[in-house]
């Protein structure tokens, strides 16, 4: 089955009965496209096949987690569907959501579905229910306007074909989540996603905290950035990490470099298609990349407030933005409340 998975928490709970009268679940192959990319896969193999990684995967030296999923493109030829749908079901119920379990997930006991699903379940649980009351500190939505792409003129999202021209759909969704168990107490998540943004691009960038004492420096700030690990998504997957070095020459400047390790170069070939690894794991009736039922539900129980605050009618419209940028203004300060700044991927 391809998504949407319905469109609230009711209407999947409904959808999984309907299918449960006709199929066990182990017969049912949700797909999330984002499990099925060879470096959401590698997220997996980093954690848990390297020993170095782990002992820092926590609150004692992560400081925070950013997860930007951005597209240049716009609604393109789907608008009347994207209407329904906007940021939040279409990207962040599932894709972010997903990328989120796996980052914060405890290791499996094997990678195998049952497990696997097991340990993603468990974060959904731990991540702090939203407050419908206080949906405005944690959520936040924007739409694009008209604007240029490679010179061309292209319309705003209330011009595109099948959009009503009132419309208050979000082309731009950002989260702030707080995962509320031993490892991640304490830890913001970040989450972005949009359309005409700046360029492609999804990461996940874990920023680990500063060194307790800088050296090199009186300023405490020092001018050197915390230690960044960036796994990028696509498009140039790779993994990277950020380190400060010592620029050659009589002073003791200080800059951060990267130790890159890019699959285009290692492994030459593009990676495959997500589908076609997905298709294959369900012709073998391995469901480990693919989303189960408790999983779809509680992701649409965990959004639900803030589906119900943005779709209230009073719910004031969401901020524009201007195609090509990386966001509404607003979306800058709604991180800043917590003295953070986006990455510039
Ligand atoms: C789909 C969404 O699930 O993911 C689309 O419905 C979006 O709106 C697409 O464009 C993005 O996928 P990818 O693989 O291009 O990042």
């Amino acid at each position: 089955m391809e998504k949407p998975f319905g469109h609230d928490y009711e209407s999947a709970r409904a959808l999984n009965s309907r299918l449960g009268e006709v199929f066990r679940e182990d017969q049912i192959y949700r797909i999330d496209h984002y499990l099925g990319k060879e470096t959401v896969q590698n997220l997996l193999v980093l954690r848990f096949a390297n020993g170095i990684f782990e002992p820092l995967w926590n609150r004692s030296h992560v400081a925070e987690i950013q997860i930007t999923v951005a597209e240049s493109i716009g609604v393109e030829t789907r608008g009347a569907y994207y209407e329904e749908a906007g940021a939040l079901r279409d990207m962040m119920q599932n894709h972010l959501l997903q990328l989120l379990c796996l980052i914060a997930l405890e290791p499996p006991v094997t990678f195998d579905a049952g497990p696997v699903h097991d340990e993603k379940n468990k974060v959904m649980r731990a991540i702090r229910p939203i407050d419908p009351r206080k949906v405005d500190e944690v959520a936040l939505r924007g739409q694009y306007g008209p604007g240029f792409v490679g010179g061309k003129q292209v319309p705003g999202y209330r011009q595109e074909k099948g959009v009503a021209p009132d419309s208050k759909t979000e082309t731009y969704a950002a989260l702030r989540l707080t995962v509320d168990n031993w490892r991640w107490a304490g830890v913001p998540f970040y989450l972005r996603t949009g359309k005409r943004l700046a360029k492609r691009v999804s990461e996940i960038a874990i920023r680990f905290h500063r060194t307790p004492h800088m050296i090199f420096h009186r300023d405490p700030a020092g001018g050197v950035d915390p230690n960044e690990l960036v796994i990028r998504i696509q498009p140039d997957e790779g993994v990277a990490l950020t380190v400060a070095a010592k620029m050659p020459g009589p002073d003791l400047k200080l800059l951060p470099v990267g130790l890159d390790f890019r699959y285009g170069e290692v492994f030459g070939a593009e990676p495959p298609e997500a589908y076609e690894r997905l298709l294959l794991d369900a012709v073998h009736g391995d469901s480990t990349l693919y989303a189960r039922a408790d999983w779809v539900e509680q992701a649409w129980s965990l959004l639900g407030p803030v589906l119900d605050a943005w779709a209230h009618d009073g719910a004031p419209a969401p901020y524009l933005y201007e195609t090509g940028s990386w966001g509404p203004a607003e979306a800058d300060s709604f991180i800043a409340r917590d003295g953070g700044a986006w990455r510039t991927p």
